[in-house]
């Protein structure tokens, strides 16, 4: 894929990409045509990009810090990266409930996650309108609950790239203060 194709980054993933350690080790689940593993990437993290179909990936696949492993996270074949702790985990658009476990254990101490997702209601809205792929209202803060500290949490209509209701969530493994803003 011509990196021109490739869809925007989240802005709530931009928002708070400035919390991840510099140079960490970064996750992309899920990450299709790795728009946030290139935001990553070229901010000089080094991005393991995760999907079941890394030919949308492109050229990508093999740039400088991009480590791309095809898998399928719902097979019933475990966590594809036992033993790896990553300094920053990347979800979006994308929900597989039973991997939330395996999820919050790869996280480093210090290590963000950043979760944007379709959640109930966006039924109005379109697709995804399966149950299995909509978060329930506070569902997302309640399977992080005990495990890392909400740094912010939405829940809501996006509006960009198109109108949809979207859970958000940035959380830190480890104790507040961290700074809100970049440095
Ligand atoms: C809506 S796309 C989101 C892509 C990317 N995270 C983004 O926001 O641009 C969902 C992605 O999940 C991937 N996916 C769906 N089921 C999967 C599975 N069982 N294992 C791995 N990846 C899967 C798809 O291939 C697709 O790239």
């Amino acid at each position: 894929m011509d990196l021109s194709e490739r869809p925007e980054p989240s802005l709530w993933v931009s928002r708070f990409m400035h919390l991840v350690r510099p140079q960490g080790r970064v996750l992309d689940l899920a990450c299709g045509s790795g728009r946030h593993t290139a935001l990553f990437a070229k901010a000089g993290f080094l991005v393991t990009a995760a999907d079941r179909d890394i030919s949308k990936l492109g050229h990508l696949a093999e740039a400088r810090g991009v480590r791309p492993v095809e898998v399928d996270l719902e097979a019933g074949a475990g966590w594809p990266f036992p033993g790896e702790a990553f300094d920053a985990i990347v979800v979006t658009n994308y929900l597989h409930r039973p991997l939330f476990p395996a999820i919050l254990a790869a996280l480093a101490q210090g290590g963000v996650l950043i979760y944007e997702t379709f959640a109930d209601g966006n039924q109005a809205f379109g697709k995804p309108s399966n149950p299995d792929f909509l978060l329930q209202p506070g569902e997302l803060l309640d399977v992080v609950s005990g495990s890392v500290t909400p740094v912010a949490y939405e829940h809501g209509i996006r509006q960009v790239p198109r109108p949809a209701v979207v859970q958000r969530l940035c959380a830190v493994k480890g104790v507040p203060p961290f700074s809100l803003e970049p440095r």
